[in-house]
């Protein structure tokens, strides 16, 4: 099978690569990048344990190929934090113990995350809504939408630091 090259940016860093056109831009990330924070469950898009971000919308990397990535700005959870800051989502998911066997949370994050990027003051619903597709057998789902609520609030109420006094 003829391999391809493609140029993405994952957590701002620029890759070349060489893939076969099947493969998928999980597994991509997961074997080739050792980016194993993005995790593979069902491999059908029914879970969202895969979720990553492509140019700021969450997609299942599971049904992505990686040609498909070609050109795009991806993002993974191992990405998320900035200067070794986690992303008020991640802080979310830890200050409300909304992580048991942790398998879903990579997904949960970055589904969050990005519902954040395009709604900063979501109610309830809608982030029930925008988490929908991340399946998650532990927490009932109470505390994951109480981390993304508290990640709402705090994004909202941040000062920027040139605003500080
Ligand atoms: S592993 Fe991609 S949706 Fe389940
Ligand atoms: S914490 Fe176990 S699947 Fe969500």
């Amino acid at each position: 099978m003829a391999q391809h090259a493609i140029h993405l940016t994952i957590n701002s860093e620029p890759h070349e690569l060489t893939v076969q056109p099947n493969r998928t831009l999980l597994d991509v990330l997961r074997e080739d990048l050792g980016l194993t924070g993005t995790n593979k469950s069902c491999g059908t898009g029914d879970c969202g344990a895969c979720t990553v971000l492509m140019d700021g919308l969450s997609v299942n990397s599971c049904l992505t190929l990686a040609v498909e990535a070609d050109g795009t700005d991806v993002v993974t959870v191992e990405g998320l934090a900035r200067e070794r800051q986690l992303h008020p989502v991640q802080e979310g998911f830890v200050k409300h113990n909304a992580i048991q066997c942790g398998f879903c949370s990579p997904g949960m994050i970055m589904a969050g995350a990005a519902l954040l990027e395009r709604n900063p003051s979501p109610t309830d619903e809608e982030i029930r809504r925008g988490l929908e597709g991340n399946l998650c057998r532990c927490t009932g789902y109470t505390k994951i939408v109480d981390a993304v609520r508290w990640a709402a609030e705090r994004m909202n109420d941040a000062t920027p630091v040139e605003d500080a006094p």
